[in-house]
């Protein structure tokens, strides 16, 4: 999950899609790449109480499996902590600095078939490490006005990245969030970036609901407790990238009307 937006729903995308994907039976490991931590405090752990992170496993001090954590919706957490800040400048000096992540979770590969990584709001080296790790990136849209700036910049470093660390990235597409149907920008938004970048847009867009503010700050993942339509849209979404991965089935995508139809 990747923009370099702030506050487009990546960290909230990355946990209801993890616990809907382990909901289907999957293995599923979430990777914290944000020095903030949100996604590790979300899942209901304390990033100041941990002995390990991400970080460390960045550095070369620890190996992913040392420093995994369970968590509620069923999925396995690599967690961050505010030393990820640093780990920026330390991987800065060292040659291959993309391909830390990639070359840690190689270790784990076998034990997961899913692994979400919550990128950082910027595109620096963090970022270059989840899309250098990744099989392919999803972006989370606000459907708001300018949300489509910095897209063509996202996408650029999508394109060297596939050319330079990372071939076989490809890319899934736009998945509109904090969506509102209600308000007609939002459908100028979403055309606008499929027309002037001819990007796929991911079905179904995510409402806007309540229930997500309330479950970040409680820690308990969204999909938990009662019915709401945001968990039945991740839970939608859930099911189409499985029928996609396990049987082939083109990903679901929506023409920009049809979602207002
Ligand atoms: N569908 C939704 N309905 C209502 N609120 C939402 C929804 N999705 C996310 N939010 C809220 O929007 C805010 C931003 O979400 P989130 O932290 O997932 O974005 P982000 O892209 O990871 O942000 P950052 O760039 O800072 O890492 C949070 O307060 C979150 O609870
Ligand atoms: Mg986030």
């Amino acid at each position: 999950m990747a923009n370099q937006k702030g506050g487009v729903a990546k960290t909230t995308t990355v946990a209801s899609l993890g616990a809907a994907l382990a909901g289907l039976g999957k293995s599923v490991l979430l990777v914290d790449l944000d020095p903030q931590a949100c996604l590790t405090f979300s899942l209901g752990h304390d990033p100041d109480q941990l002995h390990g992170s991400v970080h460390e496993v960045l550095v070369g001090d620890a190996a992913v499996a040392d420093v995994l954590l369970d968590t509620e919706g069923g999925a396995k957490l690599l967690p961050a902590t505010i030393d990820l800040a640093g780990a920026e400048a330390l991987l800065l000096m060292r040659p291959g600095r993309e391909h830390a992540l990639r070359r840690a979770l190689v270790a784990v590969a076998d034990d997961f078939d899913v692994v979400l990584i919550d990128c950082p709001p910027s595109l620096g080296v963090l970022t270059l490490n989840g899309l250098t790790a990744a099989d392919a990136v999803m972006v989370p849209l606000q459907c708001e006005t300018l949300a489509h700036r910095g897209v063509g910049q996202l996408l650029r470093t999508v394109s060297e990245v596939q050319a330079i660390t990372n071939p076989n990235l490809s890319l899934l597409g736009v998945l509109p969030t904090l969506f509102d149907a209600r308000t007609t920008h939002s459908r100028d938004v979403l055309a606008d970036v499929s027309d002037r970048y001819g990007m796929p847009v991911l079905a179904p867009p995510i409402p806007r609901t309540v229930r997500f503010a309330e479950a970040s700050a409680s820690g308990a993942t969204v999909l938990s407790g009662r019915k709401n339509k945001g968990a039945t849209a991740y839970r939608e979404l859930a099911a189409n990238l499985v029928k996609h991965w396990d049987d082939g089935a083109e990903l679901k995508i929506v023409s920009v009307d049809e979602i207002y139809s």
